[in-house]
């Protein structure tokens, strides 16, 4: 039997299987899902807005940094990131919300800034990348914000790579805070801060090997790493929904959640949050709420929420 991280035996507890039955469920998905993506069922598009070619264009000499976030880790990232380099900042959480497909133009390589959902990049980013228009330059970078490991993202990032004709130049982590409340505790604050502290010195590194126009370093093969994001990515797909949010009374109104919302998941109905079926468990509304009146089942009650809301001090522009 292999050997399971924290991680991945919550995950499986998470959703009420025994190991036995997840080796042969991820036997099985494996076979009928080979290829490394499902298509997104959950945006909440107007279907007439989908369909609108919106023509968004950014032209830009540089780095384009590219950002999906939950909360505020892969934002802070990117910025650092952006700061570093000298370069264009563009907020994928916008164009999903408003469901417009992006067109971007950059001259130098992509950089893709992302959290790890289930040891891969959440596939609404990974649709994100796949819908939009990328012109000049034809590689990509990609770094993932996680509260441990990415498992085996790169295979699947480099097959997204193939798709869109770009050159892999590699992925890297940058371990930050935990921020999935439904699932764990997040991180403490002392212990968030030591751990940011420890990120922008890897952020840095990370500057310094695109700035030099390096691929990053290939990361390491290993089996279970390769499970977690064959096998375990696609069953945590199948159970995530927003049956589990409830909002208390210590609701203010304020309509924070359903701003933050990427999947606009959330919506205001007599100054109350109301919640539908659309939802990739980013973690935005419940950890932004101001006054914690978002709840995930019974997991959720008493515990702390993580927010990144700082933004990066850099005095060492490349
Ligand atoms: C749905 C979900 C799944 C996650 N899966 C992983 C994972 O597989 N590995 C990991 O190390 N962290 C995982 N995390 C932690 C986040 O990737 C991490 O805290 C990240 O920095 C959050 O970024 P954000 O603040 O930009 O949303 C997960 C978080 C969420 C909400
Ligand atoms: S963010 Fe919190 S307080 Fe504000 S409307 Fe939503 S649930 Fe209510
Ligand atoms: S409902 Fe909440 S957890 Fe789900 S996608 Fe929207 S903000 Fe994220």
């Amino acid at each position: 039997m292999i050997p399971l991280d924290k991680n991945a035996y919550f995950m499986l507890s998470f959703f009420k299987f025994n190991i036995i039955k997840c080796y042969t469920l991820a036997a099985f998905l494996q076979k009928t899902y080979s290829t490394y993506y499902l298509p997104t069922p959950f945006l909440n598009c107007m279907p007439e807005n989908d369909k609108i070619p919106i023509d968004i264009l950014m032209r830009k000499a540089g780095y384009m940094v590219v950002y999906f976030t939950g909360t505020g880790n892969s934002r802070y990232a990117a910025e650092a990131l952006a700061i570093r380099l000298g370069d264009e900042l563009v907020n994928a959480n916008k164009f999903i919300k408003s469901c417009k497909v992006a067109h971007l133009s950059s001259e130098t390589p992509y950089i893709f800034v992302t959290p790890t959902y289930a040891w891969r990049i959440p596939r609404i980013f990974s649709d994100f990348i796949e819908k939009s228009e990328l012109r000049g330059s034809t590689s990509a970078y990609f770094v993932m914000t996680c509260g441990t490991d990415i498992g085996s993202a790169g295979i699947f990032l480099k097959k997204l790579c193939e798709k869109k004709g770009f050159v892999f130049k590699g992925v890297l982590p940058v371990v930050m805070p935990e921020n999935y409340v439904a699932m764990f505790d997040v991180t403490e604050k002392a212990e968030a801060e030591r751990m940011i502290a420890e990120a922008d010195n890897r952020l840095r590194t990370i500057s310094e090997l695109i700035s030099g126009g390096k691929n990053f370093p290939a990361e390491k093969a290993d089996l279970l790493a390769g499970f977690k994001s064959r096998a375990i990515n696609p069953i945590f797909y199948r159970f995530i929904d927003a049956k589990g949010f409830r909002v208390t009374d210590k609701c203010i109104s304020c309509g924070r959640c359903e701003e933050i919302c990427p999947l606009n998941n959330v919506s205001l109905t007599n100054g109350k949050p109301v919640y539908g079926n659309s939802c990739t468990h980013c973690m935005a509304c419940i950890c932004g709420c101001p006054t914690e009146a978002i709840e995930y089942k019974r997991r959720t009650v008493g515990k702390p929420r993580y927010f990144n809301e700082k933004s990066p001090v850099i005095d060492d522009v490349i």
